[in-house]
């Protein structure tokens, strides 16, 4: 179990004199807390300026690049290593948002750079008109994560991709249309995937998402039920709650919205139902014990087909499992992935049944990039660390202690609605006030999450309403880190409210 600092775990890099050092230049405000130490010490940047960087990104980068670009002061990335990444002029960071929930083992993880450089010598790209070995390598392994009938595997290059073809392959299987998402989700950014996602800021007004249909996310902390003991992390609400031990009153309420939506807005037959087993974009949302196998029912007997987005939850994220489904006791009929499976590499993949599949051949789709060589071994490479580093079990471990003390921050400050999660797939909803749990506005957001980061951390935000702190760090924190990160987050809300 990797809970010990990383120099422990790499003696390699310790012994042959890459010093541990404290950040650089800069010098971080005295009264905060010490960062951990690090075994690398980056290489000095001599390039382009920031000035320059940013005239470049005004110029000649769409504006979306800006657009999507975080702080006010933005971080200017230039080196990374495990759960470290350097800036320009040398300050360190802990990196505990992966880039989105994407770096899954680590900033260029020794491993993975191994398999990748002895891929990149050998051949990089062939496409599927020729039988490239790393692609079957690659393919079994996933497999094997899977439990049966979850055996055939689609490999793409993105998310939205991976959810595209998802959307293509149910509603040829089930030779129906509709498709049921959660508001509040995120599936994509594609036309089709943008039917899925359900959050106006990725709306544009444009035809899209034909036949998609959304229905009330079963949010037990913001919707309109919810209690005590509804959900599987090991924090709960802080709302009311009567309902029995084992019985949920808000589950039966959830689902209750479901079939209305069955009844009201979709034909009596359907393609699908696409849910990530734990939200993410959205905000850390988790749904009732039961809901989601409530809902499969439900859609099965509608003719639907019941897809898991693990784009996030994936690969170990959520510590009690490999897979975030396994922790809702169901299996779907199709899992979609990307981010993680990569480590920062682009990729995705969607797993299905052979059923399933064999219906996306009554077509053609041809796809240049998907099961690229150089993809696949850095894939390959990161099911084994994930394995060698005991990653699924040290965000379990990890994970728990920070929502556990995260949970006690939420009591002692008004502003911290809600802590919720699994393994390292954490939410911290942020509210104006306990009893109203109005979003905290975003310049207050804005405000906190500016702080964290010249703290040095970087957090994410998320939320319909981006009301909430997302941390999805890479799984090599360690509990110092998670020490260290708790210091600086009750630190930036006492700032906060001090200056209120
Ligand atoms: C749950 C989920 N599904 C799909 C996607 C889309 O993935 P990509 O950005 O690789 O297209 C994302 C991206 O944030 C996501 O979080
Ligand atoms: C939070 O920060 C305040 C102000 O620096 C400090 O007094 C308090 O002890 C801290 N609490 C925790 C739990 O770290």
């Amino acid at each position: 179990m990797s809970l010990l600092p990383h120099c422990l775990n790499f003696n390699l890099f310790c012994f042959t004199g890459a010093l541990c050092q404290k950040s650089t230049l800069k010098p971080r405000p005295t009264d905060v807390p010490d960062m951990p130490p690090c075994i690398l010490q980056p290489e000095e940047y001599t390039g382009m300026s920031k000035e320059r960087m940013m005239e470049i990104r005004r110029q000649n980068c769409n504006p979306m690049v800006m657009k999507v670009t975080n702080y006010k002061k933005p971080v200017f990335i230039h080196q990374g290593y495990m759960q470290w990444l350097w800036d320009v002029d040398g300050k360190r960071y802990l990196d505990l948002f992966a880039c989105v929930a994407t770096v899954s083992v680590g900033h260029c993880h020794p491993k993975v750079v191994a398999a990748a450089e002895k891929q990149l010598k050998r051949v990089w790209h062939t496409t599927n008109i020729y039988v490239n070995p790393p692609l079957h390598e690659y393919c079994e392994k996933l497999a094997s994560y899977f439990p049966d009938p979850l055996k055939v595997v689609y490999l793409t290059n993105s998310g939205s991709e991976a959810n595209d073809l998802a959307m293509l392959m149910a509603r040829l299987h089930t030779r129906n249309f509709d498709i049921i998402t959660f508001r509040g989700s995120y599936h994509g950014g594609s036309q089709q995937t943008l039917g899925l996602t359900s959050n106006v800021a990725y709306k544009y007004p444009v035809a899209n998402g034909l036949g998609c249909t959304n229905t009330m996310c079963p949010d037990v902390f913001r919707g309109p039920w919810g209690g005590s003991h509804c959900r599987d992390s090991p924090v709960q609400t802080n709302r009311e709650c009567g309902c029995a031990q084992g019985h949920c009153m808000a589950k039966d309420q959830y689902i209750g919205q479901l079939k209305e939506t069955f009844q009201t807005s979709v034909p009596s037959q359907i393609a699908a139902f696409f849910g990530e087993p734990i939200q993410g974009a959205g905000g850390a949302v988790q749904y009732p014990k039961s809901y989601l196998k409530e809902a499969y029912k439900l859609v099965r007997e509608r003719g639907g087909i019941c897809i898991a987005d693990e784009v996030q939850t994936g690969f170990g994220r959520t510590g009690s499992h490999f897979w975030g489904f396994q922790g809702h006791d169901v299996i779907p009929d199709m899992v979609t992935m990307a981010k993680g499976i990569g480590n920062g590499f682009p990729m995705g993949a969607i797993v299905t049944t052979k059923e399933i599949a064999s219906s996306f051949g009554k077509g053609l789709h041809f796809n240049t990039f998907g099961g690229n060589p150089l993809a696949c071994a850095v894939a390959s490479s990161v099911l084994d660390t994930i394995a060698e580093d005991g990653a699924q079990q040290s965000s379990l471990t990890v994970g728990t202690y920070l929502m556990t003390e995260l949970a006690k921050l939420r009591d002692k400050y008004e502003i911290i609605g809600d802590v919720r999660g699994k393994g390292l797939q954490i939410g911290v909803e942020m509210v104006k006030d306990k009893a109203s749990r109005d979003p905290l506005p975003l310049e207050a957001m804005s405000e906190i999450f500016e702080d964290i980061k010249d703290m040095g951390v970087l957090i994410g935000k998320g939320g319909l309403y981006g009301q909430t702190f997302r941390i999805q760090p890479p799984m090599c924190i360690t509990m110092e880190d998670a020490e260290f990160f708790l210091d600086i987050f009750n630190k930036s809300i006492h700032n906060y409210m001090e200056r209120k």
